[in-house]
């Protein structure tokens, strides 16, 4: 049923999972993850009941097949303070109830991958948390061993904030887990008191160095105090992708 591989350049639109995906959807879950999912999770996902899903779909197909599934990503609301990152949200209760998002499920069919298909459908959950104002992120669980989902996160700027030894069982073996949040509308952690110190330590260093820089420029050209830089922060900032295009130019629709 699968192309084997994509020589051409596919076309890829983006949409809302809908019952019709049902089948599809399940083959690939059982296709590319080593747990399994009951069908009650897929029945949730095609009727949209309690969570939201895109799929992706290759209009270009010669096969007949340009409205199958190839990509998908699940995902679920959850009440931030009811999550195992609360801890690390900002809350501002005046405006009303913080949830996040979860990534259920993210998946690509092995032909279609290397195509920018992953990158575009999580961009696209970003986009969907920023613009609800109550959001303050998107977060998952990926396997420790899964190097190509943990790149990805990676790239997207989402930030890994934990390691879970033996979350996963999988045929009676334990294996660890990286939890990964991306913050949106203005939700960040608090600070580490690694990261507090590595602030403190570049603060002092960057006024004396600041300090010294002016003594000497004062000394040598007796050229006036210039106007201090603001100094250099080493505090991790909130970098926004650009949600608007993806890496291989494809659009969510
Ligand atoms: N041309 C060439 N390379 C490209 C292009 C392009 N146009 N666009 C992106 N790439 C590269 C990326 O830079 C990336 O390179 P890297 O691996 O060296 O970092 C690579 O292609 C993959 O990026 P994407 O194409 O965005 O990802 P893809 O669509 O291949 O899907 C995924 C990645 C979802 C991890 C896929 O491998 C998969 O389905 N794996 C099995 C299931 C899985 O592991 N799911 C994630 C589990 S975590 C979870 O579900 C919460």
């Amino acid at each position: 049923m699968e192309e084997p591989g994509i020589s051409r350049r596919p076309s890829i639109y983006y949409r809302p999972i809908n019952p019709n995906d049902l089948d599809r959807l399940e083959q690939i879950h059982r296709d590319i993850f080593p747990i399994k999912y009951e069908s009650e999770f897929f029945q949730s996902v095609v009727n949209g009941v309690g969570i939201v899903s895109w799929a992706a779909v290759d209009r270009s197909r010669p096969d007949g097949h340009c409205d199958e599934l190839i990509g998908f990503v699940t995902a679920k609301f959850v009440l931030a303070k009811e999550s195992e990152i609360d801890d690390l949200i900002c809350y501002d209760s005046s405006q009303g109830e913080e949830t996040l998002i979860y990534i259920l499920t993210l998946g690509v069919v092995e032909s279609y991958r290397n195509h920018g298909i992953a990158m575009s459908l999580i961009s696209g959950v970003i986009r969907y948390a920023s613009g609800l104002s109550l959001c303050r992120g998107v977060y998952l669980h990926v396997i420790a061993y899964n190097n190509p989902a943990i790149r990805l996160y990676n790239r997207l700027m989402f930030r890994c904030v934990r390691r879970l030894n033996g979350f996963y069982l999988i045929k009676r073996q334990h294996f660890d887990a990286f939890l990964f949040v991306y913050f949106v509308n203005g939700s960040r952690s608090p600070c580490s008191p690694l990261e507090v110190a590595m602030f403190v330590v570049n603060y002092m260093k960057n006024g004396i160095k600041s300090v010294a820089s002016k003594l000497t420029r004062k000394e040598e050209k007796g050229l006036k105090w210039l106007v201090p830089k603001d100094t250099d922060c080493v505090l991790p900032t909130q970098t926004e992708p650009n949600l608007g295009s993806s890496s291989s130019g494809y659009g969510l629709i």
